[in-house]
């Protein structure tokens, strides 16, 4: 499991909590950048995507992170990668409770970061522990989607573990319910809708140009945007 070497799957070793402290954030995927980065929209924390499996969080944070010329990373890649196992194993062979306690360590680690673009998984900001770390240390952004655009995009790839069973949509309406107003605690809501990736950049940078002194500073509570 998590530590190389663990030939008992059965008996996870200490597992997320040393391959959160044994694994250095990788930087090596930090490395996109653009000659005019809009710099006076970059918070000085870290910005954080939340939301539901399909939002977006992935590809819009890689191209939000480019426009800022800030690095991005992406949470659940650097669980995989500290875990040597894909998401859907984690969760079969030491189930969801493990995989929470170790995001919530590698997300820990990654905070402690310089600030950066963070893609969180779509359970992350729904553990209160996650969520008290990221409203205290990071710029919390929410991409809101609608059914239609989840289902639409999730049917895409089946390796979520979540989604592994059950019709597609049910899950993620009763995923919406209980999530949703969690989100909303997020410092701001922008609505990922079918429209191209980039738009929806550009919404983000407008909102974050509109916070005051664009510091992201005082991120308590979500702003207007719904
Ligand atoms: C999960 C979302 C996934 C991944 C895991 C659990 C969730 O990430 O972290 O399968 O609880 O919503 P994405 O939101 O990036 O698919």
């Amino acid at each position: 499991m998590y530590p190389a070497g663990d030939t008992d799957s059965t008996v996870p070793t200490p597992g997320l909590i040393s391959f959160a402290l044994a694994f250095p954030v990788s930087y090596n995927c930090w490395m996109d950048r653009t000659d005019t980065p809009n710099r006076q929209s970059r918070p000085d924390r870290t910005i954080v995507l939340v939301g539901l499996m399909g939002a977006g969080k992935s590809t819009v944070g890689h191209r939000l992170a480019t426009r800022l010329g800030l690095p991005f990373t992406d949470a659940d890649t650097e669980i995989e990668e500290a875990a040597g196992l894909e998401i859907a194993e984690i969760f079969e062979r030491f189930g969801e409770a493990y995989f929470r306690d170790g995001e919530r360590r590698v997300i820990a680690r990654l905070l402690k970061g310089p600030p950066h673009v963070l893609a969180t998984g779509g359970g992350a900001f729904m553990d209160s522990e996650t969520r008290a770390l990221l409203r205290q240390n990071a710029l919390t952004i929410w991409l809101r989607a609608d059914l239609e655009v989840l289902a639409e995009r999730c049917s895409r790839r089946n390796n979520r573990p979540l989604l592994a069973d059950g019709n597609l949509e049910d899950t993620l309406r009763k995923l919406i319910e209980v999530r949703y107003p969690v989100y909303a605690e997020a410092d701001i809501v922008v609505d990922s809708s079918d429209e191209p990736h980039e738009a929806i950049v550009d919404s983000i940078l407008e909102r974050l140009r509109e916070r005051p002194a664009a510091s992201g500073t005082e991120p308590s509570g979500a702003d207007a945007n719904r």
